[in-house]
């Protein structure tokens, strides 16, 4: 197949496919589509072995696990499967973790994508598809974010994926690889790691602890139910333009005291869960997205918040097992070392004296 020719993908090899977006996209992939599916996935901390143990069974989806800055590993795998289309859901995702240590931010997106694109560009594969986020754009104090707004990002995560991104435009540029980078705002369903505000709430409000948010707690995001986000990475990955951003959002903005909120009424615990704990460093108040460009390709978001969190809460309280062993093992040693350093707060405690 000559590299940029537009016919539908057969065969993608799906990055990070244990991780959250990757579980939820696979599944979507395997029920709604006739592709084959290969996942790579280290099973590092958030990717998880009883994700993929679902679709064990089905003849379309293979699991190899490995790190995507093995490109020996990685090649084997395209040359095996015969992919055509790499979907590259391989991160480390969490902002907070991104600020005790940047390293496997770097190795993971930064490193992990150009080996990623090496490969696609070698072995001339029709399409990449890069995973990234409104977090590249910074803070938004007003307005929203078009997909041509300047790059300017916070945190160190968020410097890692713009970085990845300007790789991923690069190939596009230099070698012609047909690429596409898609950037959401907040995204919230089953099977997210604890450490993310939504299942974070859930299952501190399922212990009756108290939930850290963050200073006041009227910074503002939009809100993506992942299934909406998974129509949407499916109908780009046939019909997005190359070389082109698409931004996806539901434009559901609420404040994260608002979410939490919601989330504590589903559950009937009182507000006084809520618990107000010193800033993130470097915390943007705010992102918001435009997204006409998928709009124009026929793609809306289906799930209202109301639903959307209906479904995950009702998703937590259903998969105790699923969550019980991280929420006691490794989330919790994070936990404490995290909300530990930050309730020390000041600029010692983050090596900035
Ligand atoms: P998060 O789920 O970490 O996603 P992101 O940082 O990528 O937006 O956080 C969502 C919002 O919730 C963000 O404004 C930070 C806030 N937050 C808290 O207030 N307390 C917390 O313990 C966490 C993890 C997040």
């Amino acid at each position: 197949m000559v590299m940029g020719e537009r016919e539908n993908p057969q065969s993608l090899l799906i990055t990070g496919g244990a991780g959250f977006i990757g579980t939820n996209f696979v599944r979507y992939l395997l029920r709604h589509t006739d592709v084959q599916v290969v996942v790579v996935d280290a099973l590092a901390y958030a990717g998880q072995h009883c994700n993929v143990e679902q679709w064990q069974g089905d003849q379309r989806c293979s699991f190899v696990r490995g790190h995507i800055e093995n490109a020996e590993l990685v090649e084997y795998v395209c040359r095996t499967y015969a992919v055509d289309t790499i979907v590259n859901l391989a991160a480390q995702t969490h902002v907070d973790r991104s600020i005790l240590d940047v390293h496997p931010f770097v190795e993971a997106i930064v490193r992990g994508t150009v080996v990623l694109l090496e490969i696609a560009r070698r072995l001339r594969l029709s399409r990449f598809v890069q995973m990234s986020t409104d977090e590249v754009y910074g803070e938004c104090l007003v307005g929203e974010c078009s997909e041509g707004s300047p790059i300017v990002p916070s945190s160190p995560y968020a410097a890692s994926k713009a970085a990845a991104d300007s790789f991923v435009q690069s190939y596009g540029r230099t070698y012609g690889l047909s690429t596409l980078i898609v950037r959401s705002c907040n995204v919230y369903g089953p099977s997210q790691f604890p450490e993310k505000l939504v299942p974070m709430s859930i299952l501190c409000a399922l212990h009756d602890e108290l939930i850290p948010l963050y200073g006041d707690g009227t910074q503002r995001r939009q809100w993506l139910f992942v299934e909406d986000l998974c129509r949407a990475l499916w109908l780009l990955c046939r019909v997005g333009q190359p070389g082109q951003v698409y931004h996806v959002s539901s434009g559901i903005e609420q404040e994260n005291r608002e979410m939490v909120e919601h989330i504590l009424q589903l559950l009937r615990k009182p507000r006084t869960l809520l618990s107000s704990v010193p800033d993130r460093p470097g915390h943007d108040r705010r992102y918001a997205l435009r997204w006409d460009k998928i709009r124009d390709l026929g793609w809306e978001p289906q799930i209202s918040l109301e639903e959307g969190l209906k479904q995950t809460v009702e998703w937590y309280q259903a998969n105790r097992s699923w969550w019980e062993p991280l929420w006691t093992g490794p989330y919790a040693r994070y936990r404490q070392q995290w909300y530990g350093q930050l309730s020390q707060s000041g600029a010692a405690s983050w090596g900035m004296v």
